[in-house]
């Protein structure tokens, strides 16, 4: 397992690219279930996570291969079995989003259930019984969902008892092939849910609304091919701005959208620091000067987003003055709150909150990668902290940040990955 080293206390400065949204392409290379077109998608992040769902799609049966604009064709006209293995499944909680496009297509999928996961339980009951609602039957045997439906599915009015991301990007697709109208309601407003509706409507869904917490779909008979480029990532994007802040640099995010960020935004700005923007890039300048800790509390989008509460959290632990950061979304997302007194945080939780106290400096030391965010904190930490920070188990970021260490060299930062 390899591991990256980093030498902190250099301020960055420069510019970097910003690729395309993660949770938007996950969904999206799902979606090419939902016809036996070709699909070409542009601008896929290269994820361990793209690449996973590329298997997972290869083992049923799908083509897909890339091409010189390293733009991933996909048909899945040659699909031959509607089975997610535990073995990937278990890498990769995403992959419940086949179920949806499976069953509205061919009314039959065994899908494995997503194991336990570092950051929560986050069980997916409410995928279930949305697709339930639609008519379809669901057995759950051996750790596997099996879910068949007879004829089509039916349109539902669905209500959502919890604002679920994935829930309503499952359910959203399975309604494009159902028979009659599918309301969602609670839906999630997150712009990946957005991006993939607006995927969906270019194949020849009818859906109106997404974006908003009611989503309605008026189900069609098929859906044909599409050209679709996935939007930028807004958690890259916001994760690279605190790399700025909390090391006193000045950087510009180019390819983004920083209208999707406007929660992250306010907080960088009461923070202290500089955010100036256009409409496909975001700049952000401390002027040199230790910013300010910051009150943070996440919720579903347009809130604040749970997967930017590790980077605040560490940014908090070299700001200026205590703050709290309270994690409403995830029963367990602050294993990074261990790793970073490591490094001489001050920094104790109290419930779902952590309370941070700036330290004038951080000092290097081992610590271990447990989840996607939770990886990226100690990162920033570490281009913080006095001399070496040693982040082990890194293929946790692999997952979720396309070339890390190149994006971080190109803005100054002293970091290198090293086989552990
Ligand atoms: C998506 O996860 C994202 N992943 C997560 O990003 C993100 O943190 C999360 O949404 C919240 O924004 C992808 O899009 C691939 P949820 P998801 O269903 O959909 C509970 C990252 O770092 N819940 O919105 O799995 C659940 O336990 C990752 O990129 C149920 O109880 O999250 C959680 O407490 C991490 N039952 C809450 O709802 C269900 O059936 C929100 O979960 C579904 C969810």
């Amino acid at each position: 397992m390899d591991k990256l080293i980093i030498t902190g206390g250099v301020p960055l400065n420069g510019e970097i690219r910003i690729s395309g949204a993660k949770n938007a392409a996950l969904p999206i290379l799902a979606a090419t279930l939902l016809t036996g077109d070709k699909v070409v998608i542009g601008n896929i992040p290269h994820l361990h996570d793209i690449t996973t769902t590329m298997e997972l799609l290869g083992r049923m049966g799908v083509e897909l291969m890339v091409d010189e604009r390293m733009r991933i064709e996909v048909n899945a006209g040659s699909i031959r079995e509607m089975f997610a293995p535990y073995e990937l499944v278990k890498t990769m909680r995403a992959s419940i989003l086949v179920l949806g496009p499976l069953l509205a297509r061919h009314g039959r999928a065994e899908v494995s259930l997503p194991g336990g996961c570092a950051i929560g339980s986050r069980p997916v009951n409410l995928h279930l019984q949305g697709l339930a609602a639609m008519g379809a039957e669901l057995r759950v045997e051996n750790g596997y969902v099996h879910a068949a439906a007879p004829g089509r599915l039916k349109g539902a009015r669905l209500n959502m008892d919890m604002v679920t991301v994935t829930g309503t990007k499952n359910l959203m697709m399975a309604a494009t092939l159902a028979e009659g109208r599918t309301v969602i309601h609670n839906a999630a407003r997150e712009p990946e849910v957005s991006d993939l509706a607006n995927c969906l409507i270019s194949m020849g869904a009818c859906i109106e609304g997404a974006g908003t917490d009611t989503i309605i779909v008026e189900g069609v008979k098929e859906l044909h091919g599409t050209d679709y480029s996935i939007l930028p990532d807004r958690i890259e994007t916001g994760t690279y701005l605190v790399a700025a802040a909390i090391t006193g640099g000045r950087v510009k995010l180019k390819s983004t959208r920083p209208e999707l960020l406007g929660a992250v935004l306010a907080k960088l700005t009461e923070a202290g620091a500089e955010v100036t923007q256009g409409e496909d890039w975001v700049m952000l300048d401390t002027g040199g000067r230790r910013i300010k800790a910051v009150d943070v509390h996440t919720s579903p989008y347009p809130g604040f987003p749970t997967d930017m509460q590790a980077q605040f959290t560490a940014m908090n632990c070299v700001s200026r003055g205590t703050a709290a950061i309270t994690e409403n979304v995830f029963e367990n997302r602050f294993m990074h709150v261990l790793e970073l007194r490591r490094l001489g945080a001050d920094v104790r939780l109290e419930g779902n909150t952590a309370i941070t106290t700036g330290v004038p400096r951080l000092t290097g030391a081992p610590v271990m990668a447990t989840d996607l965010r939770a990886s990226a904190s100690l990162v920033l930490a570490g281009l913080v902290a006095e001399g070496e920070t040693h982040v082990e188990r890194i293929y946790h970021i692999d997952r979720g940040y396309e070339t890390i260490e190149e994006k971080l060299s190109q803005l100054g930062a002293q970091i290198r990955r090293v086989p552990s």
